[in-house]
């Protein structure tokens, strides 16, 4: 009886297309033989740093989904911002007083649950370190959220000529690639890989969509070089994503919401993905992005230029989201509203108030110019 009943259960075992995914790497079974550095990655830019009803839809949110809502929809590249704070290691943008996403060890262990639920996926972390935290510090928090078994760790602490394939990262269960800019002496943490040793990157500080350049800018021994920058076997990680200079008179830059569903189309407008991937594909000898990094993933949707650039027609096992709508629709994401809540912060701190400057606006620059008394409302 048993038996049988196991027999009549596999015809619908094996004609369940979710049973598919076991044989698919990244969402398809045509990149489990793919070198992992040879593969295009979707990046969100600041994934920690959502804009959604938790952060009051702040400005200083570049997505819209929370990572592992990111990583069900196809990212395989999650970023942010660690800042100390408090003595505590937290992801925050900019500044803790403007947004704060909660500490690293919690946001790896969302990543570290999903690295689990998801066993034949391999995903790249990308950390920002804007207060010089050591290899030993960081390992604390990866240690924390249970994490560090996953993390791959490369022979040597240069680029390697080649990478393995995805299937063999996953069958060795070594499924998560973590690069930090920058990173001192990694000898605490071998597998804490100093980002700009891997990775080169083009310009990110781009405010016009006629202004993406396919030229690596960082690290500086490859500055201007796509010869060098190939030829020294980093990683290319192609930065594609949109300031607004509305407020540039304060020194401030906040993601281009309004212009996404074209800066991330697969084709069509000014600035479009696909074509800029397209084109640096060409400047780069026909070396595709590994990763491309951009804000509010699921417009466009980036996705698409990933899965052109992959050769991937048929995704398994990915979860769709809304292209054109938005989770929240955000009374904070207009101009009025960036300039309305600019002014009552500023008349705050003229007032004499300790401003808490609020977890509204992306802030790139200088805030003494702000508050100095030079700027009259
Ligand atoms: C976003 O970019 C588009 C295209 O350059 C521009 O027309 C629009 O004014 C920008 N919006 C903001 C809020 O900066
Ligand atoms: C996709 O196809 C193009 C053209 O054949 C090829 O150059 C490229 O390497 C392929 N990319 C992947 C990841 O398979």
């Amino acid at each position: 009886m048993r038996a049988f009943g196991f027999l009549a259960l596999l015809p619908a075992v094996l004609g369940n297309p979710l049973n598919a995914r076991t044989t698919a790497c990244n969402n398809s079974p045509d990149l489990c033989s793919k070198s992992y550095g040879e593969i295009t990655h979707l990046g969100a830019h600041d994934s920690a740093f959502v804009r959604d009803s938790n952060s009051g839809v702040s400005l200083a949110g570049d997505q819209y989904y929370d990572t592992p809502t990111q990583l069900d929809a196809g990212v395989r590249l999650v970023s942010a911002q660690v800042h100390k704070s408090n003595s505590e290691w937290r992801l925050c943008h900019s500044k803790c007083d403007l947004m704060d996403a909660g500490t690293l060890s919690d946001w790896l262990k969302d990543v570290k649950k999903w690295l689990d639920d998801n066993p034949n996926d391999v995903v790249t972390i990308l950390l920002v370190n804007s207060d010089g935290a050591s290899a030993s510090d960081l390992d604390a928090q990866f240690k924390k959220a249970d994490i560090v078994d996953y993390a791959y760790k490369p022979t040597s602490n240069s680029a390697p000529k080649s990478w393995p394939t995805l299937q063999s990262m996953i069958d060795d269960k070594k499924r998560l690639v973590v690069f930090v800019a920058s990173l001192g002496s990694n000898t605490d943490a071998p597998y804490l890989l100093d980002e700009f040793s891997f990775v080169w990157e083009n310009p990110y500080d781009v405010t016009s969509p006629t202004k993406f350049s396919c030229d690596p800018q960082r690290p500086k021994e490859v500055s201007g070089q796509a010869s060098t920058a190939l030829a020294s076997n980093r990683l290319p990680l192609m930065n594609h994503f949109l300031y607004s200079t509305d407020l540039s008179m304060f020194d401030v830059e906040f993601p281009n919401a309004s212009y996404v569903a074209t800066t991330n189309a697969a084709s069509g407008g000014t600035g479009n993905l696909g074509s800029t991937a397209t084109k640096c594909k060409k400047e780069w000898g026909g070396r595709q992005p590994t990763f491309i990094l951009v804000d509010f993933f699921n417009r466009g949707p980036a996705i698409e230029t990933v899965d052109n650039l992959n050769n991937v027609s048929n995704p398994i096992g990915r979860k769709s989201l809304s292209t054109s709508d938005t989770p929240q629709s955000s009374s904070g994401s207009t101009t009025g509203n960036v300039f309305k809540d600019l002014l009552d912060l500023a008349n705050s701190a003229k007032g004499g108030a300790s401003p808490s400057m609020g977890n509204w606006i992306w802030v790139g620059g200088n805030w003494g110019s702000l508050f100095g008394g030079g700027v009259s409302f």
